[in-house]
């Protein structure tokens, strides 16, 4: 019998370091200027659901043999994840996030902007602190990537030439590198060899790929009600992601046509969205992409194989299912 059977199991395993984080987020956020822990809170304490700052502990706590604190570093990740989501909530005009109206509807766009800049300088701020300048690098390069990432999506915008190559650049810098350098930094303050914080780097990495792409998947196939987002919302804005791009590839000439003007338009009606579904159904967009996910998740449980076994371990394989599961 497995100790690790739900999700619940996993962030029970780590709830004391989970809730040092919870309680580190407000200190960490002192400041006498009143709007920046009103922005700040309500998009913290949205319900967000802390995969980035479990998978730093898991990592950490597998690969330890000494005592080790991740509380300031996973709250550096999950600082730069909202930030980077406050500034991808104003590029992308959203209305809601995690079930709640987005921060940009209610105090605008400037001041969106402004307090993730803010929560981006906090955590170079603190990880500075740490005084590891592997630490520092990793978060660097992977600030500089996820912008690279968004930037790319934005120049690929309705284009329709859009490839899977394109695509997979494109979520690597905006979504699986910060898995990534999470399960890195996770490595690096339990004090692993190098060739293990490669490893975890790339389990991490997988992890990422994977997640965005059940993300694309959902935002065709789920509801608003269970994702606390608008649903269609990428074709809305002239995303490309892999359910179209791989329909576009399989469609024929009259369908491309069809799925061009669709995308080109600036607005979607419900039937446009209903027919580009259907396409994207009758040419297997969805399983395509789904596949993938599973491929990247086949890939990450396989690095870990080398690795003693412990409860730690096997929780991370449970997260890897998770993520493919999951529907929110
Ligand atoms: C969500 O994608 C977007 C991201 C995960 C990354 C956003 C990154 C930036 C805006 C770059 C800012 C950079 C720094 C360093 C502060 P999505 O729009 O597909 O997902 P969603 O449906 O949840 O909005
Ligand atoms: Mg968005």
């Amino acid at each position: 019998m497995t100790a690790i059977s739900t999700i619940n199991d996993v962030f029970s395993l780590i709830n004391t370091e989970l809730e040092d984080i919870e309680s580190a987020y407000a200190d960490y956020l002192k400041t006498n200027v009143s709007l920046i822990p009103k922005i700040s809170e309500h998009i913290i304490l949205s319900g967000g659901k802390r995969l980035r700052p479990a998978l730093l502990i898991l990592t950490m706590k597998m690969l330890s043999s000494r005592p080790c604190s991740g509380t300031a570093m996973a709250a550096v990740i999950e600082f730069i994840h909202t930030a980077t989501l406050l500034h991808d909530d104003v590029v992308d005009q959203a209305d809601m996030r995690r079930g709640l109206t987005a921060a940009n509807m209610i105090w605008g766009n400037e001041a969106s902007v402004l307090v993730g800049d803010f929560l981006f300088s906090t955590s170079f701020d603190l990880a500075v602190d740490q005084g590891n300048l592997k630490i520092l690098k990793a978060l660097s390069s992977a600030t500089k990537r996820l912008a690279e990432g968004e930037i790319l999506e934005l120049m690929k915008t309705a284009d329709t030439s859009t490839t899977e190559d394109d695509y997979l650049a494109v979520i690597e810098g905006k979504t699986a590198i910060l898995m990534a350098i999470a399960c890195e930094i996770g490595s690096l303050l339990a004090g692993a060899d190098d060739k293990k914080q490669a490893l975890m780097k790339d389990f991490g990495l997988n992890l990422g790929m994977a997640f965005q792409m059940i993300d694309d998947v959902l935002d065709y196939t789920s509801r608003e009600e269970d994702l606390g987002k608008a649903i269609g919302i990428d074709l809305e804005e002239g995303k490309l992601t892999l359910p179209l791009i791989y329909t576009l590839q399989k469609a024929s000439e009259e369908e491309r046509q069809q799925l061009q003007e669709i995308i080109l338009a600036d607005f979607v009606s419900p039937e446009n969205f209903a027919r580009v579904y259907q396409l994207i159904i009758k040419h297997g967009g969805i399983q395509f992409t789904m596949n993938r996910a599973h491929q990247h998740i086949e890939t990450a449980k396989k690095l870990l194989k080398p690795l003693e076994s412990s409860i730690f371990k096997e929780s991370l394989l449970f997260m890897a299912d998770y993520i493919l599961d999951r529907d929110r």
